[in-house]
């Protein structure tokens, strides 16, 4: 494998804040690579500087061994760019938008590359559709068919799924893989944890514009070195006494909205909180054991739960 992004000290400002903050990881060829973070925490900064599209304070992006700065036209072509906001001229058709974008590129598009452009969409039905009749999922689909018009080695796709219903979720992911199957890099951000355990190779949790850890999904969840989650709600408040105890013996107890435990020995663990409930006359509800997620190693390194 060869590494075809490597960004090492990535930096920029806006004013007093610090949006990106000494950004560094490499991705192979062929990977599907995913920004994880919540609103704000500096995930279309790095793309669109990675992208030629923002220009950077400190550090460097080299795109199979090409700087992006500071002259983002030597790599035009080696990249397609899907962004975060995308709308169309309503008062285009499907076709007319694909051929636009590819005019941009100086490329004219043969019947043969719009067919297959729009099969891989699904979208062969709309091709004389005009864009304001498309749904959601149509529409951002459409989107990250426009990034494919230069026939790019890397494709940068800025939360290509959000909004979207489960269903057309898993549609738009189809595609993305279908893209990796031909050789393609994708680096693409989302802040759908499912999206990053189901369909990224690897993903840098980013935070206040800093990367806080970066592996493949299940090894960062391994790194929690918690073998199971136990969930539960209870029928009047938990005293902090009561939650320390619990913690001391079946393992460690975060306190939000329901109670979780996290153990190595579920059964140990439930067999502990049962008995302390009794105890103290509490009834647990909702008991419920579960693997831990990607949603827990965010917890554990930034304190915050991701929600839309
Ligand atoms: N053009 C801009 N001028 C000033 N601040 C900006 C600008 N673009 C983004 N920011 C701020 O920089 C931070 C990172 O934004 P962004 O990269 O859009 O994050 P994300 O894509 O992860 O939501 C946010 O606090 C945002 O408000
Ligand atoms: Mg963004």
């Amino acid at each position: 494998m060869s590494i075809i992004v490597d960004v090492q000290d990535l930096t920029k400002r806006y004013g007093d804040l610090l949006a990106v903050n000494k950004v560094s990881f490499t991705i192979e060829q062929g990977e599907i690579f995913g920004f994880l973070g919540p609103n704000g925490a500096g995930k279309t900064t790095c793309l669109e500087i990675m992208e030629g599209l923002r220009k950077p304070d400190g550090g460097q992006v080299l795109l199979k061994g090409q700087s992006v700065w500071p002259d983002p036209k030597k790599v035009k072509n080696l990249i397609g760019v899907q962004l975060q906001s995308t709308s169309f001229y309503e008062e285009l058709t499907v076709k007319e938008i694909l051929v636009l974008f590819a005019s941009l590129y100086g490329r004219k598009l043969s019947g043969l590359q719009l067919d297959s452009l729009l099969s891989m969409a699904g979208l062969e039905e709309k091709r004389n559709a005009y864009t304001n009749s498309l749904s959601g999922g149509q529409k951002q689909r459409l989107a990250i068919i426009t990034a494919l018009v230069n026939e790019p080695e890397i494709i940068f796709l800025d939360e290509p799924t959000t909004g979207l219903d489960p269903q057309a979720r898993r549609r738009s992911w189809e595609i993305i893989q279908e893209l990796q199957s031909k050789g393609k890099t994708i680096i693409l951000t989302t802040h759908y944890m499912e999206e990053a355990e189901n369909l990224c190779e690897r993903v840098a949790i980013i935070d206040q514009g800093k990367i806080v850890a970066i592996d493949q999904p299940q090894k960062l969840i391994d790194q929690l070195g918690k073998k199971a989650k136990i969930s539960f709600a209870s029928t009047r408040p938990l005293e902090s006494l009561f939650l320390a105890k619990l913690g001391a013996e079946a393992g460690q107890v975060n306190s939000g909205e329901g109670h979780v435990i996290f153990a190595n020995d579920p059964a140990q663990a439930i067999g502990v909180l049962l008995e302390k409930a009794k105890q103290e006359g509490i009834i647990i509800k909702n008991l419920h054991v579960s693997s831990p997620s990607l949603d827990d190693v965010f917890l554990e390194l930034t304190g915050k739960e991701l929600r839309d």
